[in-house]
């Protein structure tokens, strides 16, 4: 696919997309590329709360979560020249969206909820998805949410790459 080179001098990264799709590790391997520091919104929820996030979310309920999470954000947005990973449901509320937006490049990363289940169904942090069926939820989440990370400016398929991979394939795109 034949794409316009986008120029991101100062302006911030920020990945978007599902539980699974890879945000944190492509994160990493792009802040390392770009000599960039990367900010996990769940890394520093949990850091800055003393608590995992299915402790907060137990503790304190998810609209609790997603306050946090905003006012994180908001922070973030702030910064220049950084890589951002966000949780997979930052990019869901409006105020989200419109500041990681103003700030820098949103890319969404995507992948076949397949793809995803895979990734996630040995891991057990992920409160949304300690349910019955959790590729059910994947596809209900996907089903709702899509239509906020296709506001994405860049979207990249990860099924059967490596982050590294992935993380090539986006600097094709920009303009350091
Ligand atoms: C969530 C995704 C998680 C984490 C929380 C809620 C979501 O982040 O923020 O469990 O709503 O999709 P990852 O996408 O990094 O797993």
């Amino acid at each position: 696919m034949l794409r316009k080179r986008i120029e991101i001098k100062n302006k911030n990264i920020v990945l978007i997309g599902l539980m699974g799709s890879g945000k944190s590790s492509t994160g990493l391997a792009l802040a390392k590329l770009l000599k960039r520091k990367v900010f996990s919104t769940d890394q520093m929820i949990e850091q800055e709360q003393g608590k995992s996030i299915a402790q907060i979310f137990e503790g304190q309920g998810e609209a609790h979560f997603r306050q946090l999470e905003q006012h994180l954000v908001k922070d973030l947005s702030k910064k220049k020249g950084i890589v951002i990973d966000c949780g997979g449901g930052v990019f869901i509320q409006e105020e989200n969206r419109k500041v990681l937006k103003q700030s820098g490049v949103v890319i969404y990363l995507s992948a076949g909820v397949e793809t995803l289940y895979d990734r996630i169904k040995t891991r057990t942090h992920r409160p949304l998805l300690n349910v019955d069926d959790p590729l059910k939820k994947l596809k209900d989440l996907l089903k709702e949410r899509d239509k906020f990370y296709q506001e994405a400016d860049l979207t990249f398929q990860t099924d059967g790459k490596t982050p590294l991979d992935v993380a090539e394939e986006i600097l094709k795109v920009l303009e350091k």
